[in-house]
């Protein structure tokens, strides 16, 4: 079983499959929301709607302990997500897929472990799965669009975008993109021994890296615009 957890404008997954069932699972941290069990040729998935359908959960209220929990439930081992972001990098256009392989956490008030009761300390030197995330850039060669293999995913608590300021201070420690649903959901993944790769949709330049101002409307618009191919990468990714 692959999970796959959907984020903004990524709903239309659910059409590529053939439906099983849907349903919501009960887990120790609250309900899941209705996850789509669909068959992806001779693979089984589970598909996710981080934000629910309809978008109207925001990143810093989604239960990501329940979301990752019920993937573990239903016996997903590795985790495909899509997290829509803003680029720090002028060469980073609007449009384009971003692979990340490590993370910065400015997140500031999400439960962020599982492990509250014991003393576990996951490694996370590789917090993005390698071999996950080769699968998805080979997947990613037979698409449209270009594909970037690498960054830093810069996390934030939102629901605000950025200021200036911040943007800056990303860049000179490293970030890539910014995002808001991110974390903790890669680390809850590694927690629950599930390798996890993420989908990173470039919707936007960060704030003050163009001289743009960042509406939502312009985020969802780019998705909209993007989500056949997203989709294409992530059903290939699936089937590879
Ligand atoms: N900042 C944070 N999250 C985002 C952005 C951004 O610029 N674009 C899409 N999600």
């Amino acid at each position: 079983m692959i999970g796959i957890v959907g984020g903004t404008g990524v709903y239309q997954i659910v059409e590529m499959g053939e439906l099983k069932e849907k349903k919501v699972l009960n887990t120790p941290f609250g309900e899941s929301p209705p996850i789509s069990i669909l068959k992806f040729e001779d693979q089984e998935v589970a598909f996710l709607p981080r934000h629910r359908e309809g978008h109207d959960n925001p990143p810093h209220m989604i239960n990501y302990q329940a979301n990752i929990y019920a993937l573990k439930m239903l016996g997903a081992e590795a985790i495909i997500a899509t997290n829509a972001v803003g680029s720090l990098d002028e060469s980073i256009k609007p449009g384009e897929f971003l692979i990340p392989d490590d993370f910065l956490d400015f997140t500031r008030k999400r439960p962020f472990t599982f492990y509250d009761d014991r003393a576990v300390h996951v490694d996370v030197t590789q917090p993005y799965c390698p071999q996950l995330a080769e699968t998805i850039i080979s997947a990613g060669r037979k698409v449209d669009g270009k594909l970037i293999k690498g960054g830093v995913y810069v996390c934030t608590e939102g629901p605000r975008f950025e200021t200036p300021a911040e943007i800056r201070m990303f860049r000179q420690i490293g970030g890539t993109v910014v995002g808001m649903t991110g974390l903790p959901e890669v680390v809850l993944a590694r927690e629950l021994e599930m390798c996890y790769a993420s989908i990173c949709m470039v919707s936007n330049y960060a704030a003050s890296v163009s001289s743009e101002k960042i509406t939502i409307d312009e985020v969802f618009e780019i998705l909209d615009e993007k989500k056949k191919e997203l989709t294409k990468l992530i059903y290939n990714s699936v089937i590879n």
